[in-house]
């Protein structure tokens, strides 16, 4: 019997629209070519434009729209004409924390055909994961502004860490770092100088280091983490990091696998009590937005993780097989790889190696 996977799809804003769009056509002939499922596709025109006509970037029932959803397949938000933390907190933040998508994971390799700006490094030497808190840190919303604009001004954003919110995400990476060969972590801190929640972040990953007997596990400060990012990305493989570190460090990683247009994002909810959010890293790139130049790749690999979310592992390799295929050839690269191609000429050319795809 043909399954059908429900999907709430949520471009919002900029090259959010034409990547999810490409994402779809992409997915939809993966279905035709696998035939054992297909996708039901619900749009959701959420985003900066709704809220320039609304006031609110999702209408108040929106997450009760898509709770029941199988995924949610997410563009891009941000405009130029809306201040960031509104639209930030109104839409992605807004379906990531209630629905407790808190394992956010990043993978990033060097996909054939795409230059490292490492020198000596040209793929096997950095094929990392990054895990990512995503659900309090210091993205927990927690502080506030008094005296606004008077001299005696004082504002705070205040991390905040439970021992639940950090046991989960750290046992999460183990289990993901089991998973894979080198069955290696790296738990990225900084308790060195923050002395309270990161010490404990650090205690926490020597307990929950007790059930993982076979993953090898080491430590580091964010700053040091950096440097051996650069210095020697062979020594890394699952990496684990608070939301505001794996933020930065996800970028740098990013940008030592050529492009942060190929690098994409995972907004797991384990337990599945809720949907779970796929994306791709890079913003809505306003200025580049409707030129079709948009690199749909990250968008594509996102969509990988998406059917491996879904029990869908067969269909996920052969997606990334086609996207492989596609990176392999320079002639296939959108501007952000120095190349001279279309978001239309790489998703035809990924539709061409799915439905050429025999394996
Ligand atoms: C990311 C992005 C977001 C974040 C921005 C858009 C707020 O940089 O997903 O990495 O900081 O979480
Ligand atoms: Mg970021």
């Amino acid at each position: 019997m043909t399954k059908t996977y429900r999907i709430a799809a949520i471009p919002a804003d900029g090259i959010g629209i034409e990547v999810i769009a490409a994402g779809i056509e992409v997915l939809n002939a993966l279905a035709e070519k696998t035939g054992t499922f297909r996708f039901r596709f619900d749009h959701f025109d959420w985003g900066s434009d709704y809220y320039k006509t609304h006031g609110v970037m999702m209408p108040a029932d929106g997450r009760e729209q898509i709770r029941h959803h199988d995924a949610i397949f997410f563009g891009a938000v941000g405009a130029p004409d809306v201040p960031d933390h509104i639209s930030l907190w109104g839409l992605r933040l807004a379906i990531c924390q209630p629905f407790d998508q808190y394992a956010n994971v990043r993978p990033t390799r060097i996909l054939p055909g795409i230059t490292s700006p490492l020198r000596h490094v040209s793929g096997p030497e950095l094929d990392w994961v990054i895990v990512r808190e995503n659900s309090e840190g210091e993205y927990a919303g927690v502080g506030g502004r008094v005296h606004q604009g008077h001299p005696e001004e004082v504002a705070t954003d205040v991390s905040m860490m439970t021992r639940t919110g950090v046991a989960r995400i750290i046992r999460y990476a183990f289990r993901l770092a089991q998973g894979r060969p080198r069955k290696l972590l790296t738990v990225v801190t900084k308790s060195n100088a923050q002395r309270h929640a990161m010490v404990m972040w650090d205690e926490i990953a020597a307990e929950v280091a007790q059930e993982f007997p076979d993953v090898t596990w080491d430590k580091m400060l964010v700053d040091a983490m950096t440097m051996r990012m650069v210095i020697k990305p062979e020594t890394l493989d699952t990496i684990v990091a608070t939301n505001l570190h794996a933020d930065i460090l996800s970028d740098l990683a990013a940008a030592l696998a050529g492009s942060l247009g190929i690098a994409p994002t995972a907004n797991i909810n384990p337990e599945r009590k809720f949907p779970s959010m796929f994306e791709p890293i890079h913003g809505s790139a306003f200025d580049i937005a409707g030129k079709g130049i948009a690199n749909p790749v990250a968008t594509f690999w996102t969509a990988c993780q998406m059917l491996e979310h879904l029990g869908e592992t067969p269909a996920a390799d052969r997606l990334m097989r086609a996207v492989e295929r596609v990176t392999a050839d320079p002639g296939l690269h959108t501007p952000d790889l120095g190349g001279k191609a279309t978001t239309r000429q790489v998703t035809d050319a990924v539709i061409a190696a799915i439905q050429g795809d025999n394996e």
